[in-house]
């Protein structure tokens, strides 16, 4: 499957949700994951986000493989996201931002 890592958090932008054919994106207040058992591995979301927060679970960046654990927990908590929507108003402040993970709301 595909993972959303660190750096969609508080930047968010949504443009994801709209190109999956398995509806499988789940919205938490400043984050979203994917479903693992869901998604189907197209590919399509991958490109669409602005800040390159989504790979592949093989190809996730070093230092990041909390993210794998983290998609598939919170998948199952947070509702599915299909229609995009705007992102934070300073979302362009925390793209490429280090160290976001404890910002991570629940
Ligand atoms: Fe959805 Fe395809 Fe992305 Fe998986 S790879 S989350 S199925 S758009
Ligand atoms: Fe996050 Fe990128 Fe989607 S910032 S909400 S993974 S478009």
């Amino acid at each position: 499957p595909f993972v959303v890592t660190e750096n969609c958090i508080k930047c968010k932008h949504t443009d994801c949700v709209e190109v999956c054919p398995v509806d499988c994106f789940h919205e938490g207040p400043n984050f979203l994951v994917i479903d693992p058992d869901e998604c189907i591995d197209c590919t399509l979301c991958e490109p669409e986000c602005p800040v390159g927060a989504i790979f592949p679970e093989e190809d996730v960046p070093a230092g990041q493989e909390v993210f794998v654990g983290l998609n598939a927990e919170l998948a199952k908590e947070w509702p599915v996201l299909t229609v995009r929507k705007d992102p934070p108003p300073d979302a362009a402040e925390w793209d490429g931002k280090p160290n976001k993970l404890p910002l991570l709301e629940r």
